[in-house]
């Protein structure tokens, strides 16, 4: 029994909170892509297929023609900022793609221009904008983001929406008593308590709306149980936290490879190097908690040392970011893994990674618009567990685990795909052994 999905008919609004190197680089992408001037490499969505029945069968599919997801011919791009710069000006300035590929671009690009943005500089201290709402509380602010959005919709003509945050890594806060319902929640917005973060207020605007959201930082922003709550009751799919992009999507490989095979591992630093606005907001101690947290909850959860403590009971596990600005987005990443086998002899790997950084997130934005799409037509809501993939801390229901393994959250999410379409399951049993 395939689920109801309604058809992805009409214009879809991708609304992007924070339109820096990563907004720029998957808005320029999608329109390159549009005008046949760069394929989407990167993105599941677009490039990915979906193996159907048994390996006899010979069904691959394209994941776009097997389930209904908006045609990238149907985007239309709105989002907020606390700079007034056009898409165009801001993507030259983050020097991820150049100015020769800008070129063409330009037009359309320079009409995308983001609205002011609602902000205070106590959550980003590295950060100084003018192009900022004013508002007495944070409601009356959301009040203003949900107007921002009901115009961009009527103006374009679009039949929907969804948001995914692309701004910039806020200081760390933990869920407290303003967090723990909808009423203690919206009333804490009304007294602008502190607890509650720009973030928060982006995603409490959308989820209202009935618009999916995603939260590509690490911030809280809705991973707390009054916005869960509202997205449940409001029927809206949400997911996050933090693209998982570059060192973690290789941890998130390799630390499943040690435990597959037993392999002990006693240390993993990992360091990097980065020198865009990310990387410069990160240099604030408060701001680099957040994504640490982040950064450092995957290996636990995919080595399990309360099951094997004697391969990872006394893991040590460093993460460090500095900010270093000639190599603007071009992060460099190094990883020292030291790791044990047979009768306890240790090895060693180097791992360097010289990847791009917005250049690895922009097809994430882009999978996960059209997938929360999917999902806000397929009438699912809350969490979705199944698009884990693309996050560094995936939310996750309070009495589960994150799961965090690469390969079992690519099984996760083509498993999703094979059940909204009706089709069987994949479980690899091989029940060729069996009368
Ligand atoms: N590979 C990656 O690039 C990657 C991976 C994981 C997570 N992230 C996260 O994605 C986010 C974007 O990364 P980026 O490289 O584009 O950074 P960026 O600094 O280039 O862009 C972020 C933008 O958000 C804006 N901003 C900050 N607070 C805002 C607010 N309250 N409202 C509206 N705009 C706001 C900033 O002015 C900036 O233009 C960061 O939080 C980053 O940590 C990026």
């Amino acid at each position: 029994m395939s689920v109801e999905i309604r058809p992805a008919e009409g214009k879809l609004g991708i609304l992007l909170p924070g339109m820096g190197a990563v907004a720029t680089t998957f808005i320029a992408g999608v329109i390159a892509a549009r005008k046949g001037l760069g394929a989407p490499l990167g993105s599941l969505t677009q490039m990915g297929t979906i193996r159907l029945g048994k390996r006899t069968e010979n069904r691959s599919p394209l994941i776009k023609d097997f389930v209904p997801l908006a045609d990238l011919s149907d985007i239309v791009f709105g989002g907020w900022d606390i700079f007034a710069e056009s898409t165009y000006d801001a993507a030259l300035r983050a020097g991820v793609i150049s100015p020769t590929h800008l070129a063409p671009l330009k037009d359309e690009m320079e009409k995308i221009k983001p609205w002011p943005a609602v902000f205070d500089n106590h959550y980003v201290k590295k950060l100084h904008g003018e192009h900022v709402k004013q508002g007495k509380n944070w409601m009356d602010l959301a009040e203003q983001v949900m107007a921002d959005i009901k115009r961009f919709k009527e103006e374009n003509g679009l039949a929907r929406l969804v948001m995914v945050w692309c701004g910039s890594t806020e200081i760390f806060l933990q869920p407290g008593p303003a967090h723990q319902s909808i009423a203690a929640f919206e009333q804490a917005m009304r007294d602008r308590d502190p607890s509650i973060a720009p973030s928060m207020v982006y995603a409490y605007a959308a989820i209202k709306m009935g618009i999916p959201y995603a939260n590509g930082a690490p911030n809280l922003s809705a991973d707390f149980p009054a916005l869960l709550e509202l997205a449940r009751e409001m029927n809206v799919p949400v997911c996050g936290k933090d693209f998982k992009t570059g060192q973690t999507l290789m941890k998130t490989v390799l630390a499943p490879m040690f435990k597959a095979r037993m392999l002990g591992v006693s240390g993993w630093f990992s360091t990097n190097i980065l020198g865009n606005r990310d990387g410069e907001v990160l240099d604030d101690p408060e701001s680099f908690k957040t994504k640490e947290e982040s950064k450092l909850s995957v290996l636990d959860s995919i080595l399990q040392p309360q099951l094997y403590p004697e391969l990872y009971g006394n893991l040590f596990h460093k993460v460090r970011i500095n900010y270093y600005p000639p190599r603007g987005d071009e992060k460099e990443a190094w990883d020292n893994i030291d790791i044990f086998g047979w009768m306890g002899y240790p090895m060693q790997i180097k791992v360097n990674f010289l990847c791009r950084d917005s250049i690895l997130a922009a097809p994430i934005v882009l999978d996960l618009a059209l997938f929360l799409d999917l999902a806000g037509r397929a009438r699912m809501r809350g969490i979705q567990e199944w698009l884990s993939f693309y996050w560094k801390s995936p939310m996750h229901a309070p009495e589960v685990y994150a799961e965090h393994d690469l390969f079992i959250q690519l099984m996760k999410l083509k498993n999703n795909l094979r059940h909204l379409r009706g089709e069987e399951l994949i479980t690899h049993l091989g029940t060729e052994y069996y009368d």
